[in-house]
């Protein structure tokens, strides 16, 4: 596996591995991987000749008062990781290679970013579309990777590919979630004991609705009064946001007539936790908790 910390010798790398005549998969990270990651990493292994796994906190899809500083940073973990995986190249650059000091330029979408984590983070997706655009001009995958735990995010950036011409298949995954339900985060090492043990009402929260979703359930104020009435139960649980939307357009239904989006951001504690499911008329009848 090849490790590399600046553009150029990624497309060395890449060019070395024989980028012409073969697929390229690109699954883009912040690295302190986990299982969730792993999964985009073991598909893109599976679909691709090469795989590039990109390692960088990018500072632009953060808030001035968010965890940009904490946010956890184990390189050598995730190396290993990779290597043990499979992964041809890691791309781990430091700010200062993606982003010199008169960086003045960004890449926006401008309708899908606006609701839902855009409300409470309005500069984050600016930040996620710009980085990943950077991303894809520097290794021109066939294929990137995505997860449907950040479904807005996989949302905006199939939008943002559609709209800006970009020849790049996206491949979105199914949450990967710990055997008590709760969904796979490299924000869960935040939580220690008591919060960890709260964190679980978002998975709850999702699961009831879906039972009452399977019983014939369509009222999306319904519906998030349950979710809200679940996380209540957790003493430091604070909803952020709790939304049913479209699952393509994203925008509010008040009755769910077809394939929609239950989508909800949660701090326990002082930590923000996004989940999400699909609720989908047309598969009513599957009352697995939490499936995708
Ligand atoms: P990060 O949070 O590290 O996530 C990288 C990818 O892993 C994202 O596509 C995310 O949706 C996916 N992922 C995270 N947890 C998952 C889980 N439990 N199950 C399945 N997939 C999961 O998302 C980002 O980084 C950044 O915004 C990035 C796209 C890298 C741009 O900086």
């Amino acid at each position: 596996m090849r490790v590399c910390k600046t553009k150029f010798e990624t497309g060395t790398a890449l060019a070395e591995a024989g980028r012409e005549k073969r697929s390229v998969g690109l699954v883009p990270t912040m690295g302190a991987l986990h299982e969730g990651h792993l999964s985009l990493v073991g598909r893109s292994i599976a679909e691709n000749d090469v795989t590039v796994v990109s390692i960088f906190v990018n500072p632009t899809q953060f808030g001035p008062a968010e965890d940009l500083s904490k946010y956890p940073r184990q390189l050598e973990d995730d190396l290993r990781k990779c290597d043990e995986l499979g992964v041809d190249i890691v791309f781990a650059p430091e700010p200062g290679e993606m982003y010199p000091a008169d960086f003045s330029t960004y890449v926006e979408e401008t309708s899908l970013s606006k609701g839902l984590c855009g409300a409470s983070r309005p500069r984050h997706f600016r930040g996620v579309t710009t980085v990943v655009t950077k991303l894809f001009n520097i290794v021109k995958p066939d294929r990137a990777y995505f997860g449907r735990k950040d479904a807005q995010q996989a949302a905006v950036i199939r939008r943002m590919v559609r709209d800006l011409d970009m020849d790049i298949e996206i491949v979105v995954i199914p949450i990967v979630r710990e055997a008590d339900g709760l969904a796979m985060s490299s924000r869960n090492r935040y939580l220690a004991g008591r919060l960890r043990a709260e964190a679980l009402v978002l998975s709850k929260a999702i699961a009831r609705a879906r039972e009452l979703f399977a019983a014939g359930e369509r009222d999306s104020d319904a519906l998030c009064d349950a979710v809200a009435d679940v996380i209540s139960r957790a003493p430091d649980a604070r909803i952020d946001y709790v939304n049913i939307v479209d699952n393509v357009t994203l925008e509010e239904v008040d009755a769910i007539t077809g394939a929609a989006l239950l989508a909800l951001a949660v701090f326990i504690g002082d930590t923000r936790l996004i989940d999400n499911c699909v609720l989908d008329p047309s598969h009513s009848g599957d009352t697995k908790p939490c499936s995708e």
